[in-house]
């Protein structure tokens, strides 16, 4: 577990020392009207383990009424079971297109299309705030760096459930386990979750 965790972060890493580095293209190719593309993920693909989606959900203890946000998406499995299982709405993001293809495939052959959308984009620039339920499986700095925007963005009471990583100092209220399928990597077995605080502080 050790190893892949190590591999993970030093991939996401390199990804960001990589998205620091200033763009230097020629004027005429910057005028161009092509889309821009979007910076590489900070984060590889690892998909959650269908127990381990099941898990985070009644971690949430999630209801109908809720909104549930993933950011970082992947294939959109959290949202779409989420809409599934308990009829609830949920937006997906990625900074990934084709992840964001897979997704809306898996809303359609799932027939909840009309409770889910995706979204192309970075989490760093998100506007998340309608969420009551916010589910993440990024990596600790990453959480760590995404805190504050979790604390302005999100309503008291808000839940966030996070698949293996915690937030550093900010210390989870909860946590469960499963027996996850991915017994090899260690990841998808544990979960935490924190809620918003009336104060909108956290360590
Ligand atoms: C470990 S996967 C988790 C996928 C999905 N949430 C799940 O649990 O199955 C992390 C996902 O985050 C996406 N990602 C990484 N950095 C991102 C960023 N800055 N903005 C949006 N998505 C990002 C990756 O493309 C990848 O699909």
């Amino acid at each position: 577990m050790q190893t892949l965790l190590r591999s993970l972060a030093a991939s996401a890493g390199l990804w960001l020392a990589a998205a620091s580095v200033p763009a230097s293209l020629p004027a005429q190719q910057a005028k161009s009207a092509a889309p821009a593309k979007l910076r590489d993920p900070d984060v590889p693909y690892v998909p959650t383990t269908p127990e381990a989606v099941e898990a985070m959900l009644k971690l949430a203890d999630i209801k109908k009424t809720d909104v549930l946000y993933d950011l970082g998406c992947g294939d959109g499995r959290i949202v779409v079971t989420a809409a599934k299982l308990h009829g609830v709405r949920g937006v997906g993001i990625d900074i990934d297109p084709q992840r964001i293809g897979e997704a809306n495939e898996n809303a359609k052959r799932s027939g909840v299309d009309h409770l889910v959308t995706f979204k192309l984009g970075d989490l760093f620039e998100a506007d998340f705030r309608e969420a009551s339920v916010v589910t993440l499986f990024l990596l600790p700095r990453i959480n760590i760096k995404l805190k504050p925007r979790l604390l302005e963005q999100l309503k008291p009471g808000t839940r966030i459930v996070s698949n293996t990583f915690d937030m550093g100092e900010w210390k989870a209220q909860k946590e469960s386990t499963v027996d996850s399928e991915d017994f090899d990597t260690g990841l998808s077995r544990k979960f935490l979750l924190w809620t918003i605080p009336a104060s909108k502080q956290a360590p």
